[in-house]
């Protein structure tokens, strides 16, 4: 499904950057900006954010790994 028309990107190209950002870095945060970079476009209208976001949202690799416990307790 095109989810940017200006630009052309689907949902699949959505998920496959965010997977390889995902991998290149486990902790990076993931913005729409970064999706376009990582597909070599820039957003134009500005119209598909809603969407581009809902997708985004629902890739399974956006979200960040828990973090890990700390290992004491303060205060
Ligand atoms: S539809 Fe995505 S920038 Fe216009």
């Amino acid at each position: 499904m095109i989810v940017c028309h200006c630009q052309s990107i689907s949902d699949h190209d959505i998920r496959a950057a965010v997977d390889w950002m995902r991998a290149a870095d486990p902790q990076t945060l993931i913005t729409p900006g970064k999706v376009y970079r990582a597909l070599g476009k820039r957003a134009d209208c500005g119209g598909c954010m809603p969407l581009f976001l809902d997708t985004l949202h629902k890739a399974p690799a956006f979200r960040l790994p828990d973090a890990p416990a700390p290992l004491r307790q303060t205060g």
